[in-house]
């Protein structure tokens, strides 16, 4: 089907739509997104796309007429827990009460590179699309209801640039804005660079006017900058990360500015010194290392030493006193020694990190990483893991308790209830999590800025009281 039957979308007297030879009901989406942030928000963009063909989201599966995966394929644990709820899916659809024809579509970076395999093995998938048809998505479910079936599509986007524009579906201040997709740097354990293709950026003035216009029509205020190597952003044009944030620092109105994720390799010193210039880039770096030990990270193929790191987490402090930092670390690469892994616990040691994300090694197929010969057994690695673990929480307690008394600016997203007491929770600038109780029951305190005093903080949960309410910023659409 052409883009232009799409674009010529008609609404009719029973609220249907009709599209091309289609009629399209009122239907409803259910989606599992699996996997990180950007999966996460290509999730928001395929429903964006899904709004004009009437589908609405529901997070009831058995009232789903189309069940979407948005799948992850970064260890073997995501790709096993994607099966097993294909499993439950197909239950759905063939014991389907209401007689309704349920259709099921996998997209992600599973779909990217295992696509054929999937049809074949799961024939309750309709059809699969890889990470770079998402904006074609509603033509795809045109022809899913046309009656194909089977079928997949995962082809490149072979255009030079990059240029979309931001789609935001929820009635949040805060926003994901991709500033560049696809990975180049082949590290030999990850399959991202063959989930997500090579590295593309938007352009500076794009990106611009794309935040400026979240922040005067829909009320955003705080962006996070997303991508696989986003200090990669801008090297293919000429441009450059840091430049992007002094010029999203003038945007009135835009109160935070977040990126991720980082490459420890890729940290130039203009980037350092942004932090120190810039008024809204948040104190907080997120700076993947891996390992602790300069053997392990060169057969990670990661092209910096510890020694280069930690200078750079120097520099960064210099910049700016208040940053805090937080880092990825996978216990067991194939062979690692003993030794090697004792360089972690040092590196946790040296790094002072406020949080950590830490996996076992799982073998991707295709990777360098999968290739090679391994003397370690699922024990030893399981043994690290929880030893890097449980160094890094006596590191984090000591870390948190030091914000005990101090005053934190925080801006409040939701409320929940923690042993049976309602607490309102936000995220300080440093990213940190933050409980309070409301001064009364019924009173929201949603997207509000806060001042909260910190009472209690351990390595998991900071609880404090609000000294001062700003109350909502204004222009958030509602
Ligand atoms: N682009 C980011 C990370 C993306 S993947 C970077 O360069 O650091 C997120 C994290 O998953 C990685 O930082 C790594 O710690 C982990 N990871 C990636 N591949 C893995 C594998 N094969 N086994 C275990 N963990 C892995
Ligand atoms: Fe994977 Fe390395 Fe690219 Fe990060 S930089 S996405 S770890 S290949
Ligand atoms: Fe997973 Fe793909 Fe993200 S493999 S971590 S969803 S880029």
């Amino acid at each position: 089907m052409d883009k232009l039957a799409l674009s010529e979308i008609q609404t009719l007297a029973d609220g249907s739509k009709k599209v091309g030879d289609l009629n399209f009901p009122k239907r409803k989406v259910w989606v599992k997104t699996y996997g990180c942030q950007m999966n996460y928000h290509d999730t928001e963009r395929i429903l964006s796309h899904l709004t004009p063909l009437n589908f609405t989201l529901t997070e009831d599966q058995e009232e789903a007429d189309l069940m979407l995966f948005n799948t992850c394929a970064i260890r073997d644990l995501a790709n096993q827990k994607f099966y097993s709820h294909l499993g439950n899916a197909k239950h759905l659809k063939v014991n389907n009460k209401t007689g309704r024809e349920v259709k099921i579509a996998a997209g992600g970076c599973i779909a990217q590179t295992e696509s054929k395999e999937l049809l074949k093995k799961y024939p309750q998938l309709d059809f699969a699309f890889g990470t770079d048809v998402i904006d074609n998505i509603g033509e795809l479910v045109y022809r899913a209801y046309s009656g194909d079936r089977s079928f997949s599509v995962t082809s490149w986007d072979r255009a030079d640039n990059y240029s979309i524009e931001t789609k935001v579906t929820h009635n949040s201040p805060q926003a994901f804005v991709n500033i560049i997709k696809g990975c180049d740097k082949f590290c030999s354990y990850c399959i991202v660079p063959f989930t997500r293709g090579r590295e593309k950026s938007r352009s500076i003035a794009e990106i611009v006017n794309d935040v400026a216009r979240l922040v005067t029509y829909q009320g955003v205020q705080e962006v996070t900058l997303l991508g696989q190597n986003v200090n990669s952003f801008g090297k293919k044009n000429g441009e450059s990360l840091a430049e992007l944030i002094l010029e999203l620092d003038k945007i009135e109105g835009l109160e935070i500015i977040r990126y991720t994720t980082s490459h420890p390799y890729d940290i130039s010193d203009e980037l350092i010194a942004a932090h120190g210039k810039s008024k809204k880039l948040a104190n907080h770096l997120h700076l993947p290392v891996q390992s602790g030990s300069n053997t392990v990270l060169r057969r990670m193929l990661r092209q910096y030493s510890i020694e280069h790191y930690l200078e750079r987490l120097e520099r960064l402090r210099e910049a700016n006193p208040e940053i805090v930092i937080s880092t990825d670390i996978i216990a067991g690469f194939p062979n690692e020694t003993e030794e090697e892994h004792r360089k972690t616990l040092e590196l946790l040691d040296r790094a002072q990190y406020d949080f950590i994300y830490s996996y076992n090694f799982s073998a991707r197929p295709g990777t360098k990483a999968s290739k090679m010969k391994d003397v370690l057994t699922k024990e030893i690695r399981g043994r690290r893991l929880r030893e890097i673990q449980k160094y890094q929480l006596d590191i984090q307690a000591k870390l948190r308790s030091e914000m005990e008394g101090k005053v934190f600016r925080v801006l409040v997203e939701k409320k929940g209830q923690m042993k049976g007491v309602t607490k309102w929770m936000g995220r300080t600038s440093c990213f940190r999590i933050v409980h309070f109780e409301p001064e009364s029951l019924d009173q929201s305190y949603q997207w509000h800025w806060v001042d909260v005093r910190i009472t209690q903080a351990t390595a998991l949960s900071c609880q404090g009281e609000v000294v001062f309410d700003y109350g909502r910023k204004p222009g958030l659409v509602q």
